[in-house]
């Protein structure tokens, strides 16, 4: 029978049209999909009816993440580290596995450096033997500490090569690297997405990053802890919005790189404000030094997504904060 979408065979070979009867749906394999972007994405796919294979390691990830699914008969949940090969019958990659926080990233340097290369390799190799298309989750790190200001995708970036954050920086430059040469090399069709800091629930408490960190040492009651004089910027992309921008990239024509994140911009200060306001403003700022490499501004120019994907982010900060805090509560029993 041919899986041909709203069509169905009569016994005389002529063709009717049947507006009822589903497409018949793809089959995704989403790495990292337990993490705090790939569970969100994983949802999306299947609320949407796809078929999806969610595979990790539990790095940073939890089964927790992805159990409203566990027993469904679209879901597979794999345990396995992207470092090492695997065989599967897919159509789409969605390759999200790597860890994305400093702290955590940086645990492990050289597990990151083999999780960014080894990893896409793997995942490259299993997208061009049976024909997917693959998607990397690059980032705005490829852009380093940018001399340039916002960055757009044409900025070849200024990336440390031997510092603390290189085994992520450099880690994704070659995954897309290895993107565009599985492409030119073998005609893999590929998707390479640029993501800037990207915030909202499931993020882990103790991921290190500033708008969980905030958050959490808020509801604890704690002093909120700056680096530096809190005057470099970043902008936050609420998760909702990040992933429509993923599956519009996914199902459109354009290859990219393409940065996909909000350009709102606001000094680390102003979030600390924003943050406090929302849950007690009585509590202290502590300051401390700047770590190496921390970039001094981040701002994405996303005219690029805007044109080629109809894409731009929906959400403020001052929505996206709400339910993010919700989940911190949750998290921390304190509801
Ligand atoms: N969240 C952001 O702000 C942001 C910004 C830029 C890029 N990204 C990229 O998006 C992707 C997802 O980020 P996230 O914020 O959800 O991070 P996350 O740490 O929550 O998710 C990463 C997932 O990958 C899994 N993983 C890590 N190493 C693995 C390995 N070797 N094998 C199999 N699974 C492995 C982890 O267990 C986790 O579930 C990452 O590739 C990250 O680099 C995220």
């Amino acid at each position: 029978m041919l899986r041909r979408p709203g069509w169905l065979v009569l016994g005389s070979g002529w063709w009717e049209k049947v507006e009822s009867m589903a497409p018949p749906s793809l089959r995704h394999l989403v790495t990292g999909g337990a993490g705090f972007v790939g569970s969100t994405l994983v949802d999306r796919l299947m609320e949407a009816g796809e078929e999806v294979i969610c595979l990790d390691n539990y790095f940073t990830g939890c089964k927790a993440n992805v159990a409203r699914w566990i027993g469904h008969p679209h879901f597979e949940l794999i345990r396995h580290d992207v470092t090492e090969p695997i065989r599967l019958e897919v159509d789409r990659i969605w390759h999200l596995a790597c860890p994305a926080s400093p702290r955590h990233y940086q645990s492990n340097p050289i597990k990151t450096a083999k999780t960014s290369f080894l990893g896409t390799y793997n995942m490259l190799g299993l997208a061009s033997r049976v024909g997917a298309r693959l998607l990397l989750a690059s980032t705005s790190e490829v852009y380093g500490d940018p001399e340039v200001h916002p960055q757009p995708e044409s900025y070849r970036g200024s990336v440390n090569p031997i510092g603390i954050r290189s085994c992520y920086d450099e880690g994704k430059r070659i995954a897309e690297a290895l993107c565009f040469d599985y492409m030119r090399m073998h005609g893999t069709e590929i998707r390479v997405a640029r993501i800037f800091n990207t915030y909202g629930p499931r993020m882990a408490p103790d991921d290190g990053r500033v708008v969980s960190n905030f958050i959490v040492q808020a509801l604890r009651g704690q002093p909120l802890t700056l680096y530096g004089d809190g005057s470099q910027t970043r902008s936050f992309c609420y998760v909702d919005d990040l992933v429509e921008g993923l599956i519009r990239l996914m199902n459109g024509n354009h290859t990219g790189p393409i940065n996909i994140g909000n350009p709102g911009e606001f000094t680390i200060l102003q979030l600390a404000e924003q943050v406090l306001q929302r849950i007690n403003p009585e509590l202290p700022l502590t300051y401390l030094p700047l770590p190496q490499d921390d970039p001094l501004q981040r701002q994405p120019v996303i005219d690029l997504a805007r044109a080629e994907l109809g894409w731009e982010p929906q959400v403020t900060l001052e929505q996206g904060l709400g339910p993010t805090i919700a989940h911190f509560r949750s998290v921390l029993g304190l509801e």
